[in-house]
């Protein structure tokens, strides 16, 4: 993709579509009026005033996404004009303008065009101006995304049918400082779409080494440090988890360990950003249920979370280090798999007394913890699709976050909102313990039907030892059943914006 800032005159503008972003304004309780910033205003006159009459006429009301369509019939070089709403200027955001650019985009692609032109920013608007231009580029690379590769071509032009975005700039803009905005934009969505492709691909072809293999591909180009443990490291480390899951499988299990160096002058200190990688998740000899099991190869879809926020970490390259640390393996039923009842021995010496052998994520984490937690990292992050009960609790739009450090908490909470990704507090209290105390090993594998992400997340922080640790439950938020106008079917990518802007936060 072909991104550039372009400073012209609107009516001279070349492209399949021009995207006009306009938000409104509430005058006192009743009324409310367009508010059309420098280029809007310029198409608006050119187009007749057609952009206010349609507003004036109840056609469109400007809210967040809501688009029309004008043909300028030669009033200006631009094929098509999207106006596209960003709603009340009180509340607009960069995830108004991320959104209705995603919507744009999409809506341009889908309808055959093959370039665009992006208006959603101005520096009119009480939003800063370079979190706008940012916002509108990743909110356009997000929305173009499709994962198409299994079908044939298909002649509508639905696909990657786009290959240029230009951003039109005012006439007096700081290019250098908007040159920085797009690159930032692009590396976020990028990353996002990276993880996206990795969920989508289906468990045959993803399996734990071909994760590991695209990780370390990235890595590679990106000019990270990459290693994969193996069967016989995972033995002499104890990892007794991630080697009992991957126990079932044919495909042998992975531990992926990627390195950023931001800070070299910090030693070995720095972030961990922990992933659950179960590449398949059958239940195991606790077989799930035939409905909805295909889904379960999204169960890697916080390895990928993690990985994505790598690949936009070391393109932006702040002053920190991080090291993100993956458990990959498919969770398979058969003659050799681990079983109800077993015992097992964690990393750091704990035993589980297995009772659900669908419970797997918890046990390849309760490994990756403890190599963080021997590792000397902190704050330790983690992400994964670990409980059906995060779904009942937040269903797709939050993702839960339980955190023994309420400062790290809130910081994930505030760079979600930055990166328009929601995170929901979720509570860690002591007497949720009592559902997970054993008889016969140092923990029990689960705590029953009820707040199981809950208990799960307990299970978690005997893993933690003494370090500031969050684990963000996505197992409702990784994926979208429906299309969405901004967005469609599959992995959403969830996380790996929100990860790498709390590390660009913790570099500052
Ligand atoms: N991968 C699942 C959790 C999941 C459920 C992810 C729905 C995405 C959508 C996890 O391994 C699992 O099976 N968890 C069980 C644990 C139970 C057996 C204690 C669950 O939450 O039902
Ligand atoms: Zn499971
Ligand atoms: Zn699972």
């Amino acid at each position: 993709m072909d991104i550039r800032l372009v400073e012209q005159p609107v009516k001279d503008v070349q492209c399949d579509a021009l995207a006009i972003g306009v938000p409104y304004r509430k005058i006192g309780q009743q009324k409310k009026e367009l508010l059309l910033a420098e280029k809007a205003r310029d198409v608006n006159g050119l187009l007749d005033g057609q952009i206010q009459a349609m507003y004036d006429d109840g056609e469109f009301k400007a809210e967040v996404g809501e688009m029309v369509t004008v043909h300028p019939m030669g009033k200006l070089v631009a094929k098509r004009i999207i106006v596209i709403g960003l709603g009340p200027l009180e509340k607009m955001k960069a995830q108004s303008i991320r959104r209705s650019s995603a919507i744009a985009a999409r809506h341009a692609q889908q309808t055959g065009a093959h370039d665009i032109t992006l208006a959603l920013h101005s520096d009119e608007w009480s939003i800063d101006l370079n979190d706008s231009v940012q916002a509108e580029v990743e909110g356009a690379l997000l929305g173009l995304y499709t994962f198409r590769k299994y079908k044939q071509a298909q002649a509508n032009g639905y696909g990657r049918g786009m290959t240029r975005i230009d951003l039109l700039a005012a006439d007096h803009a700081n290019e250098s400082m908007l040159d920085q905005a797009v690159d930032h934009g692009a590396a976020l969505a990028q990353a996002t779409n990276f993880a996206r492709d990795l969920v989508n691909e289906p468990p045959n072809v993803l399996t734990p080494t071909e994760l590991a293999n695209r990780a370390s591909a990235m890595a590679k180009q990106f000019g990270i440090e990459y290693q994969v443990l193996d069967r016989p490291e995972m033995q002499e480390l104890g990892m007794g988890g991630l080697l009992a899951v991957s126990q079932g499988s044919n495909e042998p299990a992975k531990f992926i360990i990627l390195r950023y160096r931001g800070a070299p002058e910090h030693g070995n200190h720095g972030i961990a950003l922990v992933g659950k990688g179960i590449t398949f998740d059958t239940g195991g000899i606790s077989l799930k249920s035939p409905e909805g099991m295909h889904q379960m190869k999204g169960d890697m879809a916080g390895a990928a979370a993690v990985i994505g926020a790598m690949q936009a970490i070391a393109a932006l390259k702040p002053h920190v280090n991080v090291t993100a640390l993956v458990p990959t393996t498919e969770n398979m039923p058969s003659g050799t798999a681990y079983r109800p009842g077993d015992i097992l021995r964690i990393m750091n010496g704990k035993t589980i007394e297995i009772v659900n052998t669908d419970a797997e994520g918890r046990l390849v984490l309760a490994d990756a913890l403890s190599f963080a937690v021997k590792d000397g990292l902190s704050p330790i992050i983690d992400v994964a699709t670990l409980t059906g009960g995060i779904v009942v609790a937040l269903g797709s739009v939050m993702s839960g976050l339980f955190s023994n450090d309420q400062e790290l908490g809130d910081e994930i909470i505030a760079a979600g909102q930055i990166a328009g990704e929601k995170f929901w507090p979720m509570p860690l209290d002591d007497e949720y313990k009592e559902a997970i105390q054993s008889d016969v090993a140092d923990i029990k594998q689960t705590g029953g039907r009820y707040a199981s992400s809950v208990t799960a997340a307990k299970i978690l922080e005997h893993f933690v030892g003494d370090a500031q640790w969050a684990h963000l439950d996505i197992a409702g938020t990784d994926f979208n059943d429906a299309k969405k106008p901004y967005q469609e079917y599959g992995a959403t990518g969830v996380a790996v914006r929100t990860l790498a802007e709390f590390v660009l936060r913790r570099a500052e």
